[in-house]
């Protein structure tokens, strides 16, 4: 099989569980990681290392973290989301090495969501950085929320996002994520600005994290990889969505990503039904779970067979 043409990074268990109310079980969790990687799944976000008043779903993000890298699951990238240097010292001390910050380009989302401004979490951030001097293998990916807009502010000015990432790039960071928290982008501004950061920072593997809030998630993904982006974040079934971002809704589901990706021939490494099998599974751990998927709901085209004039049906040859 040739190396993916887009990588696809499932954030169910990070993005889709933080919406969850009820504390799905560890082992579930992992069962889930297991199914999911199985599916060909090659980067996932597997916790958050936050205050478990603030999200009690994650009170377990150090066993999840410890059970995960013990599974050493093969070229499987594993991270984890930090609000803080606290998140960042129990993740590293769980064995994890690859974290995603997480700050709002607007102001007011970030105070909601981590209780800081915005020049507070860059300061945060570079408390984190500076532990490479004792991690040296430490990955630290700047997230930013609500890159197109935020349900207290509004529309965001690419210019703002742009004035982080240059900050982010000062600082050393080589890996960054642009998020629309609550589904404020359209298609034609996530190009212009996903465009501007390809070109403007060749060396900056950015990644693209959209919830499709208004629908617009799976057209605002190809409007990324237009412009050059290779790493989309989904969550099976749809899930997901920011406790502490009024109006928030699902991610794209990695599903139809997934479809949208391989009708295209792009190739993405996953194997479609594997992966909505574990899609079920969740489903059975979480029976009222709201799937929010077009493939998971219909499947992907089968046709009936051709119809005759004399009312007869011919089998579709599918080899033709
Ligand atoms: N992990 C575990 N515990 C943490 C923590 C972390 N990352 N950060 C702080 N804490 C604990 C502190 O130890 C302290 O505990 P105590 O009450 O037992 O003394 C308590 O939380 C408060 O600490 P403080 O530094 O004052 O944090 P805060 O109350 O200002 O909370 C956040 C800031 C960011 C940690 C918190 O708001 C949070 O976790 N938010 C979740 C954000 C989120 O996940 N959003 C969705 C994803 S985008
Ligand atoms: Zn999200």
């Amino acid at each position: 099989m040739s190396e993916p043409s887009v990588t696809i990074r499932e954030v169910m268990l990070r993005d889709g569980l933080q919406n969850i109310r009820e504390v799905i079980p560890t082992e579930d969790k992992i069962e889930l990681f297991r199914r999911i990687v199985a599916s060909g799944i090659r980067d996932m976000e597997i916790t958050s290392f936050v205050n478990p008043k603030a999200i009690p779903q994650f009170g377990d993000a150090s066993q999840m973290a410890q059970a995960v890298l013990k599974m050493k699951p093969e070229g499987v990238e594993v991270s984890a989301l930090i609000p803080n240097l606290k998140g960042a010292q129990i993740a590293l001390a769980s064995g994890m090495r690859k974290l995603g910050f997480v700050m709002s380009v607007s102001e007011s989302h970030n105070i909601s969501n981590v209780r800081r401004t915005t020049d507070e979490s860059i300061e945060e951030l570079k408390k984190i950085v500076d532990l490479q001097a004792d991690y040296p293998d430490l990955v630290v990916k700047a997230g930013m929320a609500t890159v197109f807009g935020c349900p207290f502010e509004g529309k965001i000015k690419p210019q703002v996002t742009l004035n982080f990432i240059r900050r982010f790039y000062q600082l050393g960071l080589r890996h960054m994520s642009m998020a629309d928290t609550v589904g404020f982008g359209n298609p034609q501004e996530v190009k212009e600005l996903t465009g501007i950061c390809v070109k403007e920072f060749p060396d900056v593997t950015f990644s693209i994290h959209l919830h499709n809030t208004r629908g617009l998630g799976l057209a605002n993904s190809l409007a990324a990889y237009e412009s050059g982006i290779r790493i989309h974040d989904g969550a099976i079934g749809g899930l997901g969505g920011c406790p502490f971002a009024p109006g928030a809704k699902g991610n794209t589901s990695t599903e139809d990503l997934v479809f949208m990706f391989e009708e295209m021939g792009v190739h993405t490494g996953v194997n479609l039904a594997a992966l909505m099998e574990a899609s079920r599974y969740f489903k059975k751990v979480k029976k009222d779970v709201a799937f929010s998927s077009s493939i998971l709901e219909v499947g992907v085209p089968v046709p009936k067979g051709a119809i005759t004039k004399d009312g007869s049906e011919q089998k579709w040859n599918i080899n033709t």
